[in-house]
């Protein structure tokens, strides 16, 4: 009787506890606008995420050009590598096969990044530049290899003695992860081969050098509103040699010099040796895919400050101008009129309309005076010619501390337009953290929350993660006159070949993993709604209490109301929401709910399972302007309705 008595008494405070709640929208005020891109993505060659993944060459080391020239290749017979009369003065390394007849033949192999994906029945565009010494004609075989058979075969015949391109399509009969591509020389005698490139043939949009359709298909479903690239510490450099320079990665394919890629030593637990980047995804590939994607193009330059993790490395302030141009010069790149300069260039490229580029961001994770001073002369030249340009200055690495205590101030007073803001931090922060921006002062510089992402102690993609990141935007779309443009980090990692995680989407040669991180980001993108409206709980905004926590906001122009709640608990939880000050009826007295949820906090989805997490869709009924919402522990509701004035 006595532990019955206690029983009961527990089971009555836990439903006391857990009782039914009410969220009021108030639909009467139609709050502060929400910017139309506030949600994107964030490009860095990081994780193999260019040269390996979204860029679709398959032929690593392409260009011989590799610290080590030989890696990626296997090369049998007499093969050389020679860089006299180059076929590309900036990529002057090439190779000289001789092949004098021996039967073990004279030729190369290449691995391609952590082996060559072939799917059985496609098609690849092989092409290499070459020339026959004697100018005779020389007769290659091209053949895709799988488990040591050949899946695919094609000839291609080489004659003269200057430097042409050849090209032909090989099909593959098999499918294969890991496969390789085997070039043969079959007619005695000398040939140099450069650049030697195979990309699928079914590209994004079929483009030549183009990018891996399903990784691009899967940045198009995000719905991203802004495209920031391409880096991170990459735009920094180890470094200031290695720093990314846009300049490098214009203009033909071939002889864009090649740079070491700034994470392939990073972490001594993830050594990648053999990470380069090409620049074949370059500046002008960016941004035609920041306009594919309709996301506005964010790109970010070098201030003159090597990585200043890695190096003290810095050009003085008085020397700055060469780096000051390539701001200035990209934003003419960008938008200047065909006949400029660098208009001209990506003119030549095949775009001679402008990209409407409105966004630069000066520098990375900069921190300590040694920024601002260098800001400073970079804001005075983008605006004395580009005014309309929107400048994005950082507050260093960390989201507190004394980099942030110290550069916020210094942003306001620069009055830069907004504040790049990053935070990897875990679960739990992001949880107590959605109230962060209630407090922001409403008339400095707007936020650009340009890298964030929950990290569990797992370092996994899994639901715990996704469902604070949720709970979190909750409080970046309340507070959405502040909060302007909002991108998670990094966006790709392939699972062969990774440096740092988690990552919103992970691949292999074949495959693509979209995770729970992505799906909370995509409901968010393609719920953006127009205007905040208000939603309170006992008159308070719903931030944390219970776990829960929730957002709302109205897209005038089609009359939906979006009501987004998240519960971070593991209970269910039965919430009453109240519709006051419509201004007509709901349409088909139905609410349509998208839900991501898991009970288990740890799932996450993976190549056998991509879509164990994966929004699901159902219809509620409203009882007047009201309707029930029996939100499940660990989940992420959006709840849409449209108004029938
Ligand atoms: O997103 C990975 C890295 O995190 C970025 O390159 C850098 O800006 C941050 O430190």
């Amino acid at each position: 009787m006595k532990y019955s008595g206690v029983l009961i008494l527990l089971i009555l405070v836990h439903s006391a506890l857990w009782a039914q709640k009410t969220f009021t929208v108030d639909a009467s005020k139609v709050g502060t606008e929400i910017q139309p891109d506030m949600y994107g993505v964030f490009f860095e060659d990081i994780n193999f995420g260019a040269d390996g993944g979204l860029y679709a060459e398959l032929i690593k080391n392409r260009s011989f050009e590799f610290d080590q020239p030989f890696v990626g290749w296997t090369p049998f017979g007499d093969v050389k590598v020679m860089d006299e009369e180059p076929c590309f003065d900036r990529n002057p390394h090439y190779v000289r096969l001789n092949e004098k007849g021996l039967r073990r033949g004279t030729g190369l192999e290449n691995v391609g990044f952590t082996g060559i994906g072939f799917k059985q029945n496609n098609t690849y565009r092989f092409s290499f530049y070459a020339r026959s010494i004697d100018g005779a004609e020389k007769k290659f075989r091209i053949e895709l290899i799988s488990d040591n058979n050949t899946i695919g075969k094609e000839n291609l015949l080489v004659s003269g003695s200057d430097w042409k391109k050849y090209e032909c399509t090989v099909k593959a009969g098999e499918t294969a992860l890991k496969g390789k591509i085997r070039l043969v020389l079959e007619t005695s005698g000398e040939v140099d081969l450069d650049h030697i490139s195979m990309f699928p043939t079914e590209t994004w949009k079929n483009r030549e050098n183009g990018l891996r359709k399903d990784l691009v298909e899967a940045l198009y479903d995000l719905n991203p509103g802004v495209f920031r690239f391409p880096g991170g510490c990459i735009i920094e450099g180890n470094t200031l040699e290695t720093r990314y320079q846009w300049k490098n990665s214009v203009g033909p394919v071939e002889n864009r010099p090649l740079n070491e890629n700034r994470w392939n030593y990073t972490f001594k637990h993830r050594f990648f040796p053999d990470y380069y980047q090409t620049y074949g995804l370059g500046f002008y590939e960016f941004f035609l895919l920041s306009e594919d994607l309709g996301a506005e193009p964010l790109p970010v330059v070098s201030c003159g400050l090597a990585c200043q993790y890695e190096s003290t490395e810095c050009v003085a302030v008085g020397d700055l101008q060469p780096y000051i141009d390539d701001a200035v010069d990209l934003i003419e790149f960008a938008n200047g009129p065909a006949d400029s300069k660098w208009g001209k260039v990506r003119a030549e490229m095949g775009h001679p309309e402008p990209f409407h580029l409105k966004y630069i961001a000066i520098g990375n994770e900069q921190w300590g005076e040694g920024y601002v001073e260098r800001l400073i002369p970079f804001m005075e030249a983008i605006q004395k010619k580009y005014p309309e340009i929107k400048i994005i200055g950082t507050a260093g690495p960390a989201p507190d501390g004394e980099n942030f205590d110290y550069l916020w101030p210094k942003m306001k007073e620069l009055k830069v337009d907004l504040v790049d803001e990053h935070y990897y931090r875990s679960p739990e922060w992001f949880l107590e953290n959605a109230e962060r921006y209630d407090s922001y002062d409403r008339n400095g510089p707007k936020v650009f929350a340009g890298e964030y992402a929950a990290h569990p102690k797992s370092r996994d993609n899994n639901v715990a993660g996704a469902i604070a990141e949720a709970a979190f935007m909750t409080g970046l779309e309340r507070n959405a006159d502040v909060v302007h443009l909002a991108t998670y980090a990094p966006l790709f990692a392939h699972f062969d070949a990774w440096q740092w995680k988690p990552d919103m989407i992970w691949f292999d040669n074949l495959n693509v993993v979209r995770t729970p991180n992505y799906y909370v980001h995509q409901m968010y993108a393609q719920n953006v709604g127009t205007n905040v409206l208000s939603i309170t709980s006992d008159g308070d905004i719903i931030s944390g209490k219970d776990g829960l926590y929730a957002s709302s906001c109205i897209d005038a122009n089609t009359l939906e109301i979006i009501v987004k709640v998240v519960n971070a608990s593991a209970e269910i939880q039965t919430i009453d929401i109240s519709l006051q000050g419509l201004k007509g009826t709901i349409q088909d007295n139905q609410v349509l709910v998208s839900c991501l949820h898991s009970n288990v906090p740890e799932a996450v989805n993976t190549l056998e399972a991509p879509n164990n997490i994966i929004p699901t869709n159902t219809f509620i009924n409203t009882n007047k302007n009201n309707f029930q919402l029996k939100a499940l522990g660990n989940a992420f509701y959006i709840c849409k309705l449209k108004i029938q004035p």
